[in-house]
C-alpha cells in the first residue's frame, strides 16, 4: 500500500508493505553517498539490508534511548557527514524509532541548508506518527523538541515486519499515538482498536489508517498554524510528564497520561479503559507545579493562555484556551 503526501511543493511516498526493507531503492536513489543514521537497540538485521543496497554507505550508531536525542549527537553525525565527504546530492537514511527519525531528520535539515532525507521507521510509534509530517527535533536545556526544522522525507518506508522484533511495552508505546488519532478525528479507527482481540490481526489496518489521518492532517497545516495541533493531544501535559520524569517513562505512556487530564464525558472513560488494557498507565504523582513550570515553557504557551486539545466525544476534538491558574487547578485534580 503507498499513500501520496502532497502539499505544495512537497510531494512524496509513504510506502505500507511487508518485506519493503529489501527493496528501498524503488523509493530512493541509492546511487549516491547515503549514511544510514540508526541507534544501538535497533536490531542490526533492518539496517544491514538497507546498507546491503548501498553503493556508498556508512553507518552512523548513536546510544539508544531519549537521552541520545541531543545536540551531541546532532554535532556528531554532521561531523561523520563532513569525514566523508558529503555534498548537497547525497542523503540520510534513519532506520529506527522516533529518536532517530527526529534526530537524524535534523541533521539532514541543516547539513549544507538540507539534503535528501529517507526515513524508515522501525516502531510503531514512529510508523504511525513521527515518520510523516516534516518535524525533526532535539531536545535541549531540559526541554522536549525546542530546537528543529521542518524537513519532509524523500519517502517514508514502513516495513511492518520490523514490529516482529519490537517488545511489548514498546509496541504498546506506539498504539498510544494511533489511540490519540483515533479519539480525536476517527471513532471507527477507536472502535476497531477496542474491539481487536488481538493487534497482530488489524496492525496493518491501525498503521494504514493512523497514518492517513496524520498525512491528511499535515497536507492542511504543514506549518502548525492551526488544524495540525491537534494532533498535539495528549502532548501538553506528556510532555511536562516526559522531561520532570527524565526517561524513566516512554514518550508514548507520557502522551497516554497526558489525554487522561485532557478528557471528559463517556471519551475519557473509554479512553482510559483502552490504555489499561494495553497495560499504560493513565496517572501519574509528579510534582503539579513541576509540570506546570514544565508547560510554561513549552511552546504552545502564547501570551497568558495556553491552547489544548479536549476531547468529550470520541472522534471529535476541540481547542480549548485555557489561563494558567486553569491549568494550575487541572493539573491538581488529574483532569481539566
Ligand atoms: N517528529 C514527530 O512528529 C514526532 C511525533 C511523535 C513522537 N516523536 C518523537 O519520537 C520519539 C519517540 O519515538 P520511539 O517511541 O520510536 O522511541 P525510540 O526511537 O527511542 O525507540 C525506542 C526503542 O526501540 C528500539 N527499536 C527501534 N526499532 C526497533 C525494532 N524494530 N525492534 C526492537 N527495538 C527497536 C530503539 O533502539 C529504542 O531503544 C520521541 O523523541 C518523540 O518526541 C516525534
Amino acid at each position: 500500500m503507498v499513500q501520496h503526501f502532497h502539499s505544495g511543493t512537497i510531494d512524496y511516498d509513504i510506502v505500507i508493505e511487508h518485506g519493503a526493507l529489501k527493496h528501498i531503492g524503488d523509493w530512493i536513489d541509492l546511487d549516491r553517498r547515503i549514511m544510514v543514521v540508526t541507534d544501538s537497540g535497533v536490531p542490526q538485521q533492518y539496517v544491514q539490508a538497507v546498507l546491503s543496497q548501498c553503493r556508498q554507505g556508512t553507518q552512523f550508531t548513536f546510544e539508544a534511548g531519549e537521552g541520545s536525542k541531543n545536540i551531541k549527537t546532532f554535532t556528531a553525525i554532521l561531523q561523520s557527514l563532513i569525514d566523508n565527504g558529503f555534498t548537497r546530492s547525497d542523503a540520510v537514511i534513519a532506520v529506527g524509532g522516533g529518536v532517530t527519525g527526529d534526530t537524524a531528520g535534523f541533521a539532514a535539515a541543516c547539513y549544507m541548508r538540507g539534503i535528501d532525507f529517507c526515513n524508515i521507521p522501525t516502531t510503531l510509534l514512529s510508523q504511525v506518527d513521527s515518520s510523516v509530517g516534516g518535524k525533526t527535533a532535539v531536545d535541549f536545556g531540559g526541554v522536549k523538541n525546542p530546537i528543529g526544522a521542518f524537513h519532509h522525507p524523500q519517502a517514508v518506508i514502513i516495513d511492518p515486519d520490523t514490529l516482529g522484533t519490537l517488545d511489548s511495552r514498546l509496541l504498546h508505546e506506539g498504539l498510544v499515538e494511533a489511540i490519540k488519532m483515533a479519539a480525536t478525528c476517527d471513532s471507527a479507527l477507536f472502535g476497531l482498536i477496542e474491539s481487536a482481540d488481538s493487534l497482530d490481526d488489524c496492525m496493518d489496518e491501525i498503521i494504514y489508517k493512523a497514518i492517513d489521518i496524520k498525512r491528511r492532517i499535515v497536507q492542511e497545516d504543514p506549518q502548525e498554524s492551526g488544524l495540525r495541533r491537534v494532533l498535539n493531544f495528549g502532548h501538553t501535559v506528556g510532555h511536562a510528564i516526559e522531561s520532570a520524569r527524565e526517561g524513566s517513562l516512554l514518550h508514548g505512556e507520557c502522551v497516554a497520561i497526558g489525554m487522561m487530564y485532557m478528557s471528559g464525558g463517556s471519551a475519557r472513560i473509554r479512553i482510559e479503559n483502552l490504555l489499561k488494557r494495553y497495560g499504560l498507565p493513565t496517572a501519574d504523582d509528579t510534582d503539579p507545579a513541576l509540570l506546570l513550570s514544565g508547560i510554561l515553557h513549552d511552546k504552545k504557551k502564547s501570551g497568558d493562555t495556553v491552547t489544548v486539545v479536549y476531547v468529550d466525544t470520541i472522534g471529535s476534538y476541540s481547542f480549548r484556551k485555557v489561563t494558567t491558574d486553569e491549568l494550575a487547578e487541572c493539573l491538581k485534580n488529574g483532569r481539566l
